[in-house]
């Protein structure tokens, strides 16, 4: 389906229209440079529980690709709108994956009444650093000169555990297509969006909401540190490691990741 927000057309899917209004709404946020086929497995798995609203943020899947850059703020004012275009004024969970975390946080910054409880995976609080800050503008020169391709060559090897990697080609596969489907201004405006946001950590000691953390035991973007203090700074917060999986845990391991939000919507939830 598709919906025109201020500024952009989404495209977006919601399980919504057959489900008892008192269920619970997530909204998932996609990883970067991805779209939200990532979470067909939730999709699928979750569709009884919640209602699961899925876009694709502007620049990438079938969403309209802008000019960038898309700062964090951007992405979330496109989610946020499209929860009042759906008439969902109700708070909501928001369940975001690495950049969709980044997304999580700035949401969180500016809409707090609006969120309800956060799943926050495979994502980190804190600022690039300036290695990190240079190696996005390396690779916003790349896609411009190499287009998605080289990008897909650059990030798969990263996203996947190397387990997933040998012994799993149809999930290497599937991957592979969603990278290849993100734009050039998709992705180079992704990439300076998260070149430049915020330092989110300071905000962690004011969330108030239920928050679960899922991480990939083999994840390559985020030290065992850095996760660990996510969960230490949020009040309440709850950590799960998934064995066997990358940065992808919900497409790696679906099964865990979604028995993990199970147990989280229903014991805050109240949802059987
Ligand atoms: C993502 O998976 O969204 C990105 O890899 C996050 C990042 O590059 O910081």
């Amino acid at each position: 389906m598709y919906i025109q927000l201020p500024g952009v057309t989404i495209s977006y899917e919601d399980s919504g229209s057959r489900l008892p209004k008192e269920l619970p709404t997530i909204l998932f946020i996609h990883g970067y440079p991805l779209s939200r086929q990532m979470w067909k497995p939730q999709v699928r798995g979750l569709a009884d529980s919640a209602r699961l609203l899925t876009p694709d943020l502007r620049g990438f899947g079938e969403s309209e690709a802008t000019p960038g850059p898309y700062s964090m703020e951007l992405l979330a004012d496109d989610c946020f709108a499209l929860l009042d275009r759906l008439g969902i004024g109700e708070p909501v969970i928001i369940c975001g994956l690495s950049m969709g975390g980044y997304v999580a946080f700035s949401f969180y910054r500016k809409f707090p009444q609006r969120v309800q409880g956060l799943i926050l995976a495979a994502t980190r609080a804190g600022a690039d650093s300036p290695e990190a800050k240079t190696n996005r503008d390396k690779a916003i020169a790349l896609a411009k000169k190499e287009g998605a391709e080289a990008i897909a060559r650059l990030m798969l090897p990263k996203m996947l555990s190397s387990r997933t990697l040998n012994t799993r080609p149809e999930i290497v596969e599937d991957v592979r297509s969603i990278l290849l489907s993100a734009s050039i201004p998709g992705i180079t405006g992704a990439l300076a969006g998260m070149r430049d946001r915020l330092d989110s950590s300071s905000l962690l000691a004011q969330i108030s909401v239920p928050t679960l953390l899922i991480f990939g035991e083999a994840d390559q973007f985020a030290s065992k540190h850095e996760v660990e203090s996510i969960r230490d700074l949020i009040p309440g917060a709850s950590l799960h490691w998934i064995a066997d999986a990358g940065h992808l845990p919900n497409f790696e391991q679906p099964e865990m990741f979604n028995t993990l939000v199970q147990g989280y919507l229903t014991a805050f939830f109240d949802n059987k």
